[in-house]
């Protein structure tokens, strides 16, 4: 974890009050700490930082560390490589869909959070406009994998063509991406480890219908977004799943309730009236629905019709 991030971690436990974390250094390389711990001043919680990733996960997340399936096992490291970097390997079937989404930053600039990043594409593409980018994910895999990238500036992975055959695809990433002032962590979307009004720019992009909570993580992003000269770059597919969460907690697809509707007309609502969540509101100044992939085998994808707001305070 490069030590520039400390001096803005909180202890996720402990929100909503603002406790920093102290950093405890076993082993470091430059300004990057690969061995150590985080330990909150409030609570006494140490938080692990192994082989550079710090893990900054509240205690009702840890479970995920250890589960190996979902977003931590191979298929999904495949499939995601494959959707975030095939325009790199030049695959005839690749999408243009980060770019899309990531033509969205300009105008403001300072620290930028690309929360639920996976293996980091839209991050790295924050890091050409803002000071500092951060991205989190609660899958250990995929934070590892991006940290590699980040270290190595270079990717290699085997794609799964199916089953357990593979085929190795590699490639040199885009040198005009800021290295050095991004960083990936595994923390949770529902306890962001940031102070409030941090960032200029914040993304949650696919992960609202992916969360135990779609209400509050969208109250933490409120919270760590600045309340003026901010953007909140938002999209989703609303494939509300009663697997992943109670359908009391979806934010549309229902035909009654508060959030009864379609999804997307919410989140507008939710945008720029507040709905007691923004505080102040947003302006929406874009809507856009993004065709994006995800390949899971040389045979099967998912033709994922992403539809994306940004809206800017
Ligand atoms: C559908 S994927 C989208 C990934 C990426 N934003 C993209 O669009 O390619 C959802 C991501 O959210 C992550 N995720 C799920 N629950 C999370 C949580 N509570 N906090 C942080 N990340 C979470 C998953 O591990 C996964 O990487």
């Amino acid at each position: 974890m490069k030590k520039w991030l400390n001096e803005n971690l909180l202890c996720p436990e402990c929100i909503p009050e603002e406790m920093p974390l102290e950093l405890d250094i076993s082993e470091e390389e430059d300004e990057d700490v690969i061995e150590g711990g985080l330990i909150c001043s409030n609570c006494g919680r140490k938080y692990p930082i192994k082989k550079g990733i710090a893990f900054i996960l509240p205690e009702r997340s840890q479970a995920l560390l250890s589960n190996g399936m979902g977003y931590n096992s191979r298929e999904m490291l495949s499939s995601y490589l494959w959707s975030h970097f095939c325009d790199f390997f030049n695959d005839p079937d690749a999408t243009d869909a980060y770019r899309i989404w990531s033509a969205n930053f300009k105008g403001t600039n300072g620290y930028a959070l690309d929360i639920g990043c996976a293996v980091g594409r839209l991050s790295f593409e924050m890091s050409k406009t803002y000071s500092h980018v951060i991205g989190i994910d609660t899958s250990k895999t995929f934070i590892e994998k991006a940290r590699e990238l980040l270290i190595k500036r270079r990717l290699d992975f085997e794609l799964i063509i199916e089953g357990y055959i593979t085929e190795r695809r590699s490639c040199d990433l885009d040198d005009q991406w800021n290295y050095d002032n991004m960083e990936f962590i595994v923390a949770d979307a529902l306890a962001l480890p940031f102070p409030k009004s941090l960032f200029s720019a914040v993304s949650s992009v696919n992960i609202l219908e992916k969360v135990p909570d779609p209400l509050l993580h969208l109250a933490e992003a409120d919270r760590v977004l600045r309340e003026k000269d901010s953007m909140f770059l938002f999209s989703d597919p609303f494939s509300w799943d009663e697997s992943v969460m109670d359908s009391g907690l979806w934010l549309g697809g229902k035909s009654d309730g508060q959030y009864k509707g379609r999804g997307i007309g919410n989140i507008h609502r939710i945008l720029s009236d507040g709905d007691g969540l923004f505080d102040p509101p947003l302006e929406i100044i874009e809507k856009k629905d993004i065709a994006w992939k995800i390949r899971k085998t040389a045979n099967l994808w998912e033709h994922i019709n992403s539809q994306s707001v940004v809206a800017t305070r």
